[in-house]
Protein backbone atom coordinates (compact mmCIF):
# COMPACT_ATOMS: atom_id res chain seq x y z
CA UNK A 1 0.00 0.00 0.00
CA UNK A 2 1.31 3.34 -0.67
CA UNK A 3 1.54 5.90 1.44
CA UNK A 4 0.67 8.87 0.03
CA UNK A 5 1.69 11.39 2.17
CA UNK A 6 4.98 9.62 3.02
CA UNK A 7 5.29 10.47 -1.55
CA UNK A 8 4.69 13.87 -0.98
CA UNK A 9 6.95 14.42 1.65
CA UNK A 10 9.65 12.72 -0.27
CA UNK A 11 9.21 14.44 -3.38
CA UNK A 12 9.18 18.07 -1.27
CA UNK A 13 8.39 19.64 -5.16
CA UNK A 14 6.16 22.32 -4.38
CA UNK A 15 4.80 24.95 -1.74
CA UNK A 16 1.91 24.56 -0.02
CA UNK A 17 0.59 28.27 -0.27
CA UNK A 18 -3.60 28.35 0.98
CA UNK A 19 -4.94 31.68 -1.01
CA UNK A 20 -1.70 32.00 -3.27
CA UNK A 21 -0.56 34.67 -0.79
CA UNK A 22 3.29 34.56 -1.63
CA UNK A 23 3.34 32.38 -5.01
CA UNK A 24 3.65 34.72 -8.25
CA UNK A 25 1.56 32.78 -10.85
CA UNK A 26 2.77 34.71 -14.18
CA UNK A 27 4.92 37.94 -14.82
CA UNK A 28 3.35 40.69 -16.06
CA UNK A 29 4.17 44.64 -17.05
CA UNK A 30 0.48 45.61 -16.64
CA UNK A 31 0.21 46.41 -13.18
CA UNK A 32 2.55 47.64 -10.20
CA UNK A 33 1.25 47.64 -6.55
CA UNK A 34 3.60 48.45 -3.27
CA UNK A 35 1.12 47.72 -1.07
CA UNK A 36 2.94 48.81 2.22
CA UNK A 37 3.07 52.33 0.65
CA UNK A 38 0.01 51.95 -1.12
CA UNK A 39 0.63 52.65 -4.30
CA UNK A 40 -0.70 51.42 -7.71
CA UNK A 41 1.09 51.97 -11.25
CA UNK A 42 -0.50 50.93 -14.40
CA UNK A 43 2.22 50.10 -16.80
CA UNK A 44 4.57 53.23 -14.92
CA UNK A 45 1.54 55.94 -14.26
CA UNK A 46 0.66 56.51 -11.10
CA UNK A 47 -3.29 55.95 -10.49
CA UNK A 48 -3.87 59.20 -8.96
CA UNK A 49 -2.45 60.68 -12.41
CA UNK A 50 -4.43 58.54 -14.38
CA UNK A 51 -7.57 58.93 -12.88
CA UNK A 52 -7.11 62.46 -12.26
CA UNK A 53 -6.07 63.70 -16.24
CA UNK A 54 -6.57 60.60 -18.36
CA UNK A 55 -9.59 59.18 -19.27
CA UNK A 56 -11.23 55.49 -19.71
CA UNK A 57 -10.04 54.66 -23.18
CA UNK A 58 -6.50 55.99 -22.61
CA UNK A 59 -6.03 53.73 -19.82
CA UNK A 60 -7.96 50.68 -21.77
CA UNK A 61 -5.23 51.20 -24.90
CA UNK A 62 -2.36 51.92 -22.14
CA UNK A 63 -2.81 48.53 -20.82
CA UNK A 64 -3.58 46.88 -23.63
CA UNK A 65 -0.68 48.80 -25.63
CA UNK A 66 1.67 49.54 -23.66
CA UNK A 67 2.32 53.15 -23.98
CA UNK A 68 -0.15 56.36 -23.87
CA UNK A 69 -1.87 56.57 -26.99
CA UNK A 70 -1.29 60.12 -29.67
CA UNK A 71 -4.15 62.12 -30.10
CA UNK A 72 -4.19 60.20 -33.21
CA UNK A 73 -3.98 56.64 -31.88
CA UNK A 74 -6.93 57.28 -29.34
CA UNK A 75 -8.78 58.72 -31.93
CA UNK A 76 -8.59 55.49 -33.91
CA UNK A 77 -8.87 53.38 -31.35
CA UNK A 78 -12.47 55.03 -29.22
CA UNK A 79 -13.69 54.86 -33.18
CA UNK A 80 -12.99 51.32 -33.19
CA UNK A 81 -14.07 50.73 -30.03
CA UNK A 82 -17.61 52.57 -30.91
CA UNK A 83 -18.11 50.87 -33.95
CA UNK A 84 -18.17 47.26 -31.70
CA UNK A 85 -20.80 48.65 -29.27
CA UNK A 86 -24.05 47.02 -30.85
CA UNK A 87 -24.47 43.55 -29.83
CA UNK A 88 -25.84 40.70 -31.77
CA UNK A 89 -29.95 41.20 -32.10
CA UNK A 90 -30.56 37.38 -31.49
CA UNK A 91 -28.88 38.31 -28.04
CA UNK A 92 -32.11 40.73 -26.42
CA UNK A 93 -33.77 37.15 -26.65
CA UNK A 94 -30.99 35.97 -24.69
CA UNK A 95 -32.12 38.45 -21.65
CA UNK A 96 -35.83 37.47 -22.42
CA UNK A 97 -34.81 34.16 -20.91
CA UNK A 98 -34.25 35.21 -17.32
CA UNK A 99 -36.43 35.83 -15.00
CA UNK A 100 -36.69 40.20 -14.16
CA UNK A 101 -35.95 39.66 -10.55
CA UNK A 102 -32.29 37.90 -11.66
CA UNK A 103 -29.54 39.43 -10.06
CA UNK A 104 -27.65 41.59 -13.21
CA UNK A 105 -24.45 39.53 -12.21
CA UNK A 106 -25.94 36.29 -13.03
CA UNK A 107 -27.38 38.16 -16.18
CA UNK A 108 -24.03 38.93 -16.97
CA UNK A 109 -22.53 35.45 -16.63
CA UNK A 110 -24.64 34.00 -18.51
CA UNK A 111 -24.70 36.43 -21.62
CA UNK A 112 -21.31 37.00 -21.47
CA UNK A 113 -20.24 33.35 -21.61
CA UNK A 114 -22.86 33.10 -24.62
CA UNK A 115 -21.23 35.45 -26.06
CA UNK A 116 -18.53 32.78 -27.98
CA UNK A 117 -21.85 31.57 -29.64
CA UNK A 118 -22.23 34.69 -31.31
CA UNK A 119 -18.90 35.74 -32.23
CA UNK A 120 -17.18 32.42 -32.82
CA UNK A 121 -15.63 34.16 -35.89
CA UNK A 122 -13.20 35.59 -33.49
CA UNK A 123 -12.21 32.70 -30.93
CA UNK A 124 -9.22 31.44 -32.42
CA UNK A 125 -6.93 32.30 -29.92
CA UNK A 126 -3.54 31.60 -32.00
CA UNK A 127 -4.81 34.78 -33.87
CA UNK A 128 -3.28 37.55 -33.13
CA UNK A 129 -5.67 39.40 -35.90
CA UNK A 130 -8.90 37.26 -34.17
CA UNK A 131 -7.32 38.24 -30.61
CA UNK A 132 -7.18 41.69 -31.56
CA UNK A 133 -11.02 42.00 -32.74
CA UNK A 134 -12.21 39.58 -29.60
CA UNK A 135 -10.25 42.23 -27.18
CA UNK A 136 -12.12 44.92 -28.69
CA UNK A 137 -15.46 43.65 -29.20
CA UNK A 138 -15.36 42.56 -25.03
CA UNK A 139 -14.48 45.72 -24.47
CA UNK A 140 -17.18 47.79 -26.46
CA UNK A 141 -19.71 45.33 -25.87
CA UNK A 142 -19.59 45.06 -22.16
CA UNK A 143 -21.55 48.27 -21.48
CA UNK A 144 -23.89 47.88 -23.96
CA UNK A 145 -24.62 44.24 -21.81
CA UNK A 146 -24.16 45.81 -18.61
CA UNK A 147 -27.19 48.77 -19.59
CA UNK A 148 -29.44 46.08 -20.98
CA UNK A 149 -29.08 43.88 -17.97
CA UNK A 150 -30.19 47.12 -15.73
CA UNK A 151 -32.94 47.66 -18.49
CA UNK A 152 -34.35 44.47 -18.18
CA UNK A 153 -34.33 44.27 -14.77
CA UNK A 154 -36.61 47.57 -14.31
CA UNK A 155 -38.69 46.47 -17.22
CA UNK A 156 -37.63 48.77 -19.83
CA UNK A 157 -36.79 49.08 -23.50
CA UNK A 158 -33.27 48.21 -24.75
CA UNK A 159 -31.64 51.28 -26.02
CA UNK A 160 -29.44 50.82 -29.03
CA UNK A 161 -26.03 52.77 -28.80
CA UNK A 162 -25.30 56.25 -29.28
CA UNK A 163 -21.93 56.26 -31.29
CA UNK A 164 -21.67 60.15 -31.20
CA UNK A 165 -21.34 60.07 -27.24
CA UNK A 166 -17.90 58.97 -25.41
CA UNK A 167 -18.01 55.67 -23.97
CA UNK A 168 -19.14 56.24 -20.70
CA UNK A 169 -22.02 59.04 -21.46
CA UNK A 170 -22.84 55.99 -24.27
CA UNK A 171 -23.54 53.41 -21.41
CA UNK A 172 -25.04 56.12 -19.26
CA UNK A 173 -27.59 56.75 -22.05
CA UNK A 174 -28.20 53.35 -22.47
CA UNK A 175 -28.87 53.15 -18.85
CA UNK A 176 -30.83 55.99 -17.80
CA UNK A 177 -32.17 56.98 -21.35
CA UNK A 178 -35.17 56.23 -22.54
CA UNK A 179 -37.05 55.85 -26.06
CA UNK A 180 -39.37 58.80 -25.32
CA UNK A 181 -37.35 61.38 -24.17
CA UNK A 182 -34.33 62.89 -24.70
CA UNK A 183 -31.02 62.11 -22.81
CA UNK A 184 -28.55 64.79 -22.00
CA UNK A 185 -25.38 63.44 -20.18
CA UNK A 186 -24.62 65.17 -16.99
CA UNK A 187 -20.52 65.97 -17.94
CA UNK A 188 -19.80 65.85 -14.39
CA UNK A 189 -21.37 62.68 -14.05
CA UNK A 190 -19.68 61.41 -17.64
CA UNK A 191 -16.34 62.40 -15.21
CA UNK A 192 -17.10 60.62 -12.46
CA UNK A 193 -18.33 57.27 -14.08
CA UNK A 194 -15.34 57.79 -16.31
CA UNK A 195 -12.71 57.75 -13.52
CA UNK A 196 -14.94 55.12 -11.42
CA UNK A 197 -14.01 52.72 -14.43
CA UNK A 198 -10.19 54.00 -14.16
CA UNK A 199 -9.96 53.36 -10.57
CA UNK A 200 -11.19 49.71 -11.08
CA UNK A 201 -9.87 48.69 -15.02
CA UNK A 202 -7.18 46.45 -13.53
CA UNK A 203 -5.46 45.28 -10.40
CA UNK A 204 -2.90 42.80 -11.06
CA UNK A 205 -3.11 38.98 -10.12
CA UNK A 206 -6.42 39.32 -7.71
CA UNK A 207 -8.97 36.45 -7.24
CA UNK A 208 -11.10 37.62 -10.69
CA UNK A 209 -7.76 37.90 -13.02
CA UNK A 210 -5.90 34.86 -11.77
CA UNK A 211 -9.57 33.25 -12.68
CA UNK A 212 -9.46 34.82 -16.23
CA UNK A 213 -5.94 33.79 -16.81
CA UNK A 214 -6.64 30.11 -15.06
CA UNK A 215 -9.02 29.54 -17.51
CA UNK A 216 -7.59 31.10 -20.77
CA UNK A 217 -4.16 28.94 -20.04
CA UNK A 218 -6.45 25.95 -21.08
CA UNK A 219 -6.98 27.53 -24.43
CA UNK A 220 -10.31 28.58 -23.76
CA UNK A 221 -11.69 31.36 -25.66
CA UNK A 222 -11.83 35.06 -24.33
CA UNK A 223 -15.54 35.47 -24.04
CA UNK A 224 -15.39 32.17 -21.99
CA UNK A 225 -12.73 33.41 -20.12
CA UNK A 226 -13.82 36.43 -19.40
CA UNK A 227 -17.36 35.16 -18.63
CA UNK A 228 -15.39 33.14 -15.43
CA UNK A 229 -14.16 36.35 -14.45
CA UNK A 230 -17.19 37.55 -13.63
CA UNK A 231 -18.49 34.77 -11.82
CA UNK A 232 -15.69 35.17 -9.93
CA UNK A 233 -16.00 38.83 -9.17
CA UNK A 234 -19.09 38.23 -8.04
CA UNK A 235 -18.33 36.76 -4.54
CA UNK A 236 -18.86 39.77 -1.80
CA UNK A 237 -14.76 38.90 -0.14
CA UNK A 238 -14.54 40.94 -4.01
CA UNK A 239 -15.99 42.83 -6.17
CA UNK A 240 -19.30 42.15 -4.61
CA UNK A 241 -18.02 44.26 -1.39
CA UNK A 242 -19.27 47.08 -3.23
CA UNK A 243 -23.23 46.10 -2.65
CA UNK A 244 -22.30 45.23 0.60
CA UNK A 245 -20.36 48.10 1.94
CA UNK A 246 -23.40 50.38 0.71
CA UNK A 247 -25.95 47.88 2.24
CA UNK A 248 -23.83 47.59 5.66
CA UNK A 249 -23.66 51.48 5.24
CA UNK A 250 -27.74 51.90 5.38
CA UNK A 251 -27.80 48.84 7.69
CA UNK A 252 -25.66 51.27 10.06
CA UNK A 253 -27.71 53.82 9.26
CA UNK A 254 -25.99 56.90 11.31
CA UNK A 255 -22.91 57.51 13.11
CA UNK A 256 -23.70 56.48 16.62
CA UNK A 257 -24.57 52.80 15.70
CA UNK A 258 -21.23 52.40 14.33
CA UNK A 259 -19.22 51.21 17.89
CA UNK A 260 -21.68 48.45 17.85
CA UNK A 261 -20.50 47.54 14.34
CA UNK A 262 -17.20 48.24 14.84
CA UNK A 263 -17.40 45.61 18.33
CA UNK A 264 -18.84 43.02 16.15
CA UNK A 265 -16.28 43.56 13.08
CA UNK A 266 -13.53 42.99 16.16
CA UNK A 267 -15.83 39.73 17.29
CA UNK A 268 -13.87 36.16 15.95
CA UNK A 269 -17.18 34.49 17.00
CA UNK A 270 -19.56 36.76 14.54
CA UNK A 271 -18.59 36.53 11.20
CA UNK A 272 -19.47 40.30 9.89
CA UNK A 273 -16.67 42.22 8.65
CA UNK A 274 -16.19 45.91 7.90
CA UNK A 275 -17.01 45.03 4.15
CA UNK A 276 -15.18 47.79 2.16
CA UNK A 277 -12.05 47.38 4.67
CA UNK A 278 -8.88 45.35 4.20
CA UNK A 279 -7.13 44.02 1.32
CA UNK A 280 -4.64 41.09 0.65
CA UNK A 281 -2.02 43.07 -0.81
CA UNK A 282 -2.77 46.75 0.49
CA UNK A 283 -1.89 47.09 4.34
CA UNK A 284 -1.82 50.84 3.95
CA UNK A 285 -4.76 53.42 2.76
CA UNK A 286 -5.55 51.70 -0.79
CA UNK A 287 -5.07 54.97 -3.30
CA UNK A 288 -8.32 53.98 -5.28
CA UNK A 289 -9.87 55.08 -1.83
CA UNK A 290 -8.49 58.36 -1.78
CA UNK A 291 -9.66 59.45 -5.19
CA UNK A 292 -13.23 57.66 -4.92
CA UNK A 293 -13.35 59.98 -1.39
CA UNK A 294 -12.87 62.98 -3.72
CA UNK A 295 -14.76 61.72 -6.58
CA UNK A 296 -18.21 61.45 -3.91
CA UNK A 297 -17.71 65.47 -3.02
CA UNK A 298 -18.02 65.93 -7.09
CA UNK A 299 -20.88 64.02 -7.19
CA UNK A 300 -22.66 65.27 -5.27
CA UNK A 301 -22.22 68.94 -5.79
CA UNK A 302 -23.00 68.20 -9.61
CA UNK A 303 -26.06 66.53 -8.67
CA UNK A 304 -26.58 68.66 -5.67
CA UNK A 305 -27.40 65.62 -3.23
CA UNK A 306 -26.02 64.93 0.17
CA UNK A 307 -26.30 61.25 1.24
CA UNK A 308 -26.21 61.33 5.14
CA UNK A 309 -24.71 57.74 4.91
CA UNK A 310 -21.33 59.86 3.75
CA UNK A 311 -21.02 61.36 6.53
CA UNK A 312 -21.94 58.08 8.33
CA UNK A 313 -19.04 56.82 6.00
CA UNK A 314 -16.07 59.03 6.95
CA UNK A 315 -17.33 58.62 10.53
CA UNK A 316 -16.74 54.80 10.64
CA UNK A 317 -12.95 55.19 8.81
CA UNK A 318 -12.27 57.71 11.11
CA UNK A 319 -13.58 55.46 14.25
CA UNK A 320 -11.41 52.42 12.27
CA UNK A 321 -8.30 54.03 11.78
CA UNK A 322 -7.77 55.00 15.24
CA UNK A 323 -8.42 51.52 16.77
CA UNK A 324 -6.24 49.13 17.72
CA UNK A 325 -7.65 46.45 16.09
CA UNK A 326 -7.80 47.76 12.42
CA UNK A 327 -4.09 49.53 13.04
CA UNK A 328 -2.53 46.31 14.30
CA UNK A 329 -4.00 44.44 11.31
CA UNK A 330 -3.52 47.27 9.17
CA UNK A 331 -7.13 47.40 7.58
CA UNK A 332 -7.68 50.47 5.36
CA UNK A 333 -10.64 51.09 3.75
CA UNK A 334 -10.63 50.00 0.13
CA UNK A 335 -11.80 50.93 -3.38
CA UNK A 336 -14.78 49.53 -2.47
CA UNK A 337 -15.83 51.80 0.51
CA UNK A 338 -16.66 54.76 -0.98
CA UNK A 339 -17.66 53.65 -4.54
CA UNK A 340 -21.08 52.73 -3.20
CA UNK A 341 -22.09 56.01 -1.78
CA UNK A 342 -21.13 57.61 -4.91
CA UNK A 343 -23.13 55.00 -7.67
CA UNK A 344 -25.99 55.16 -5.50
CA UNK A 345 -26.35 59.29 -5.87
CA UNK A 346 -25.65 58.81 -9.92
CA UNK A 347 -28.85 56.68 -9.81
CA UNK A 348 -27.48 52.92 -9.80
CA UNK A 349 -29.18 50.21 -7.57
CA UNK A 350 -27.04 48.41 -5.33
CA UNK A 351 -27.31 45.56 -7.59
CA UNK A 352 -25.97 47.14 -10.19
CA UNK A 353 -22.75 47.48 -8.66
CA UNK A 354 -20.81 44.98 -9.39
CA UNK A 355 -21.80 44.79 -12.82
CA UNK A 356 -19.90 48.58 -13.26
CA UNK A 357 -17.06 46.98 -11.33
CA UNK A 358 -17.36 44.30 -14.57
CA UNK A 359 -17.24 46.47 -17.20
CA UNK A 360 -14.30 48.54 -16.08
CA UNK A 361 -12.45 45.23 -15.03
CA UNK A 362 -12.94 43.61 -18.48
CA UNK A 363 -10.20 45.76 -19.96
CA UNK A 364 -7.63 44.60 -17.53
CA UNK A 365 -9.13 41.02 -18.08
CA UNK A 366 -8.76 41.55 -21.47
CA UNK A 367 -5.27 42.93 -21.13
CA UNK A 368 -4.15 40.39 -18.81
CA UNK A 369 -5.52 37.34 -21.22
CA UNK A 370 -3.42 39.21 -24.21
CA UNK A 371 -0.44 39.07 -22.34
CA UNK A 372 -0.51 35.60 -20.63
CA UNK A 373 -1.52 34.20 -24.57
CA UNK A 374 1.93 35.74 -26.01
CA UNK A 375 4.13 35.10 -22.92
CA UNK A 376 6.51 32.20 -23.95
CA UNK A 377 6.61 30.84 -20.74
CA UNK A 378 2.81 30.35 -20.91
CA UNK A 379 1.72 26.63 -19.53
CA UNK A 380 -1.63 25.66 -18.74
CA UNK A 381 -2.69 26.35 -14.66
CA UNK A 382 -2.30 23.48 -13.42
CA UNK A 383 -1.62 23.95 -8.97
CA UNK A 384 -0.39 21.04 -6.91
CA UNK A 385 -2.62 20.12 -3.49
CA UNK A 386 -1.65 18.60 -0.45
CA UNK A 387 -3.24 15.40 0.18
CA UNK A 388 -5.09 15.23 3.53
CA UNK A 389 -7.34 11.89 2.59
CA UNK A 390 -6.91 8.76 3.76
CA UNK A 391 -4.18 6.35 2.47
CA UNK A 392 -4.73 3.38 -0.09
CA UNK A 393 -7.41 0.84 0.99
CA UNK A 394 -8.93 -1.87 -0.17
CA UNK A 395 -12.59 -1.36 -1.41
CA UNK A 396 -15.42 -2.89 0.21
CA UNK A 397 -18.82 -4.33 -1.51
CA UNK A 398 -21.65 -2.44 -0.56
CA UNK A 399 -22.67 -5.50 1.44
CA UNK A 400 -20.42 -5.80 3.67
CA UNK A 401 -20.20 -2.35 5.27
N1 LIG B 1 -13.23 43.56 9.06
C1 LIG B 1 -12.76 42.98 10.21
N2 LIG B 1 -11.69 42.20 10.27
C2 LIG B 1 -11.02 41.98 9.12
C3 LIG B 1 -11.43 42.55 7.90
C4 LIG B 1 -12.57 43.37 7.89
N3 LIG B 1 -13.02 43.94 6.75
N4 LIG B 1 -10.59 42.15 6.90
C5 LIG B 1 -9.68 41.36 7.50
N5 LIG B 1 -9.93 41.26 8.82
C6 LIG B 1 -9.14 40.52 9.81
C7 LIG B 1 -9.40 39.02 9.69
O1 LIG B 1 -10.45 38.62 10.56
C8 LIG B 1 -8.07 38.43 10.09
O2 LIG B 1 -7.97 38.45 11.48
P1 LIG B 1 -7.13 37.32 12.27
O3 LIG B 1 -5.70 37.50 11.81
O4 LIG B 1 -7.33 37.64 13.70
O5 LIG B 1 -7.71 36.00 11.85
C9 LIG B 1 -7.06 39.44 9.53
O6 LIG B 1 -7.77 40.71 9.45
C10 LIG B 1 -6.54 39.12 8.13
O7 LIG B 1 -7.65 38.88 7.30
P2 LIG B 1 -7.67 37.79 6.14
O8 LIG B 1 -9.07 37.46 5.79
O9 LIG B 1 -6.77 36.64 6.54
O10 LIG B 1 -6.95 38.60 4.99
P3 LIG B 1 -7.05 38.30 3.46
O11 LIG B 1 -5.90 38.97 2.82
O12 LIG B 1 -7.24 36.84 3.22
O13 LIG B 1 -8.43 39.01 3.04
C11 LIG B 1 -10.03 40.56 2.30
C12 LIG B 1 -8.54 40.22 2.43
C13 LIG B 1 -10.81 39.38 1.71
C14 LIG B 1 -10.20 41.74 1.35
C15 LIG B 1 -10.58 40.91 3.70
O14 LIG B 1 -9.90 42.03 4.20
C16 LIG B 1 -12.09 41.15 3.72
O15 LIG B 1 -12.86 40.20 3.80
N6 LIG B 1 -12.52 42.46 3.59
C17 LIG B 1 -13.93 42.77 3.52
C18 LIG B 1 -14.42 42.53 2.09
C19 LIG B 1 -13.91 43.56 1.13
O16 LIG B 1 -13.94 44.75 1.36
N7 LIG B 1 -13.46 43.08 -0.04
C20 LIG B 1 -12.98 43.91 -1.13
C21 LIG B 1 -11.54 43.68 -1.39
S1 LIG B 1 -10.95 44.82 -2.60
C22 LIG B 1 -11.54 44.23 -4.06
O17 LIG B 1 -11.81 43.08 -4.26
C23 LIG B 1 -11.73 45.20 -5.08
Amino acid sequence: VIDIRKLYAQTGDFTYDPGFTSTASCRSALTYIDGDEGVLLHRGYAIGELAEQSSFMEVAYLLLRGELPTADELKTFSTTITRHTMVHEQLAAFFRGFRRDAHPMAIMCGVVGALSAFYHDSTDIHDPVQRTIASHRLIAKIPTIAAMAYKYSVGQPFLYPDNSLSYTGNFLRMTFGVPAEPYEVNPAVEKAMDRIFILHADHEQNASTSTVRLAGSSGANPFACIAAGIACLWGPAHGGANEAALNMLREIGTPERIPEYIARAKDKNDPFRLMGFGHRVYKNYDPRATVMQKTVREVFDALKVNDPLFETALRLEEIALNDEYFVEKKLFPNVDFYSGVILSAIGFPTSMFTVLFALARTVGWVAQWNEMITDPDQKIGRPRQLYTGPTQRPYVPVGQR
